[in-house]
């Protein structure tokens, strides 16, 4: 062959491939309101920049009618490109090749671009759309989403793992996202469940839309398994390049740092937080009032909204936010908003992200449903995660800071750097009137007037706790700070915690109560 049909022969060849499935299962993927897997690499990265490997490879499966089948690049396209002009690894399933299944060469294809990512110190974004594990290979199928699971653990920590769901995802095909930092759905497209509808049906006996089992809006407000709800393909793609590009690229590079931009004028810090600690608000308004350009990139914004968790920067620099939402159920804390804090806590720890905590909260919330749902266990995450985090920590109490939510909300005692509290606050260990309740009891009860009485206790209850002085005559606040002064004492903070050296004991890893 002549050096110019070799080149033409090449390019037959990778146009075959890039046909995936063919055009009548590429038009069945349309149908479904899908793109196809190259134009979703497209839209992820930067214009021309993906690199394409492993394009030439084939399943070597036999059994059930597989020897000889074509299935180009076996159901999977690897690569490399950019997004914001770094480097990125990528690999996404193509549900028009045997719905996208994990065979073992497929398999192997996914863990050639997890090396490459853990190596080289960049992020790995999977892009799924697939059946899980391809039925025809058996075991073999099995082995390749072992093989994948191990790299997302060891990956853990070391890099950002991103997993975006984009169709019916069954058995390995969820796993693996679940072991990766954050997951991306899409409405009507997503479906993520360990079993299908059919299998379902078969063992069970039980008609269930896949939609209803496990849709994204399922997993985004109830399972708490997606971390970003998306109504379309290209705002999910929108989202992940703004998620990566706050992100460092590993844990031994910090993110990079932009030109400082203010925040918006509308955002008034000292009009958005009410002084009646009844009164509810949007605390995301707050941490707009502190913020680059007052952009918040929420985590998690439809699971347990009465906690808020995201990234942002302060002066150029990436923070991660962690913040009671007075809006949502008063700002408690419950086992789903303790495990979304916690884990969000851990992330930012592992990447060295300095944790900013906004703390207005009455609390745990009490009752017998939390308790049979393990809020011990639950909650003490959150303890586990503030105390082991070596990050610069900086905690403003705004109102309220009631009971274990004081401990919990990134306290001195958990090893805050900085704790400031407005003059508003109220720190004891529950409210007045049920403090007054407690422990004047008697005084109310033998009283010849007891409501009057209780009136009284709870006054005084309140003016010796409610406020931020007890703590801060005992050194457990920094400063008392107006509400006006919050960006500039987290910006002084941050600059002198940018140096922070701190250990803990050696160990091999702790036991947090997972
Ligand atoms: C082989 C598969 C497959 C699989 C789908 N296909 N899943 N082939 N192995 N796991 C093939 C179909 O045969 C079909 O091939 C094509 O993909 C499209 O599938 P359809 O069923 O026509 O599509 P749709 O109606 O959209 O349904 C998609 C689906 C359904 C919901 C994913 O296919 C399904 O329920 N599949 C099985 C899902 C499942 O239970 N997987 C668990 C595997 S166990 P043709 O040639 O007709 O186009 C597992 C263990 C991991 O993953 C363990 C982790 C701990």
């Amino acid at each position: 062959m002549s050096e110019e049909n070799k080149i033409t022969d090449l390019k037959q060849r990778i146009e075959k491939i890039e046909e995936g499935g063919g055009p009548k299962a590429m038009e069945k993927q349309k149908a479904m309101g899908k793109m196809t897997a190259r134009e979703r690499i497209e839209a992820l990265l930067d214009p021309g920049t993906f690199h394409e490997y492993d394009m030439f490879v084939k399943h070597d499966s036999i059994d059930f009618g597989m020897q000889g089948k074509e299935l180009p690049g076996d159901g999977v396209i690897i690569g490399t490109g950019d997004i914001g002009g770094a480097p990125v690894a990528v690999f996404a399933q193509d549900f028009t090749v045997a719905g996208g299944s994990l065979g073992f060469r497929h398999a192997l294809k996914i863990t050639k671009i997890m090396d490459y990512a853990l190596n080289m110190r960049i992020p790995l974004i999977g892009i799924n759309d697939s059946g899980g594990a391809r039925i025809q290979e058996g075991v073999n199928a099995l082995a390749g989403y072992g093989e994948i699971f191990f790299r997302n653990t060891l990956s853990s920590g070391v890099i950002p793992q991103i997993s975006v769901i984009l169709g019916p995802c069954a058995g390995g095909a969820v796993y693996s996202p679940a072991l990766t930092d954050f997951v991306f759905v899409v409405e009507n497209i997503s479906k993520m469940f360990i079993t299908g509808p059919e299998v379902i049906k078969t063992v069970l006996g039980e008609e269930i839309s896949a939609e209803e089992l496990g849709g994204a809006q399922v997993h985004s407000e109830i399972t708490g398994n997606a971390h970003f709800f998306a109504s379309s393909e290209p705002e999910c793609f929108r989202q992940i390049r703004d998620l990566v590009s706050i992100l460092p690229a590993s844990n031994t590079k910090p993110a990079e740092k932009i030109a400082p931009e203010p925040p918006l004028q509308k955002y008034d810090i000292s009009k958005i937080v009410p002084n009646d600690p009844a009164e509810p608000y949007d605390v995301r308004d707050v941490i707009r009032s502190l913020v680059d350009g007052s952009r918040f990139i929420e985590v998690m914004e439809l699971f347990a909204a009465n906690i808020v968790v995201g990234f942002a920067r302060i002066h150029g620099e990436t923070v991660g936010f962690v913040a009671n939402q007075p809006m949502v159920l008063a700002g408690v804390l419950d086992c789903d908003s303790s495990d979304k804090a916690a884990r969000f806590i851990r992330f930012c720890d592992s990447f060295n992200i300095p944790i900013i905590t906004l703390e207005d909260l009455p609390g745990y919330l009490p009752g017998i449903d939390q308790e049979h749902a393990g809020v011990i266990r639950h909650g003490a995450k959150m303890l586990y995660a503030y105390s082991e985090s070596t990050v610069p920590k900086i905690t403003i109490i705004m109102r309220k800071a009631y009971g274990g939510g004081y401990i919990a909300m990134g306290s001195r005692h958990l090893r805050s750097d900085f704790v400031f509290s407005w003059p508003q606050a109220e720190i004891a260990v529950m409210g007045a009137e049920g403090a007054a309740n407690i422990i004047f009891k008697k005084e109310i009860t033998e009283a010849e007037n007891p409501a009057e009485m209780r009136k009284l206790k709870i006054a005084e209850y309140r003016s010796k706790f409610a406020n931020p002085y007890v703590a801060a005559s005992k050194g457990y606040i920094d400063s008392v700070i107006e509400p006006g002064q919050t960006l500039q004492m987290i910006r002084h903070a941050l600059k002198v915690a940018a140096t922070k050296v701190a250990g803990r004991p050696a160990k091999k890893h702790g036991l947090p109560p997972f």
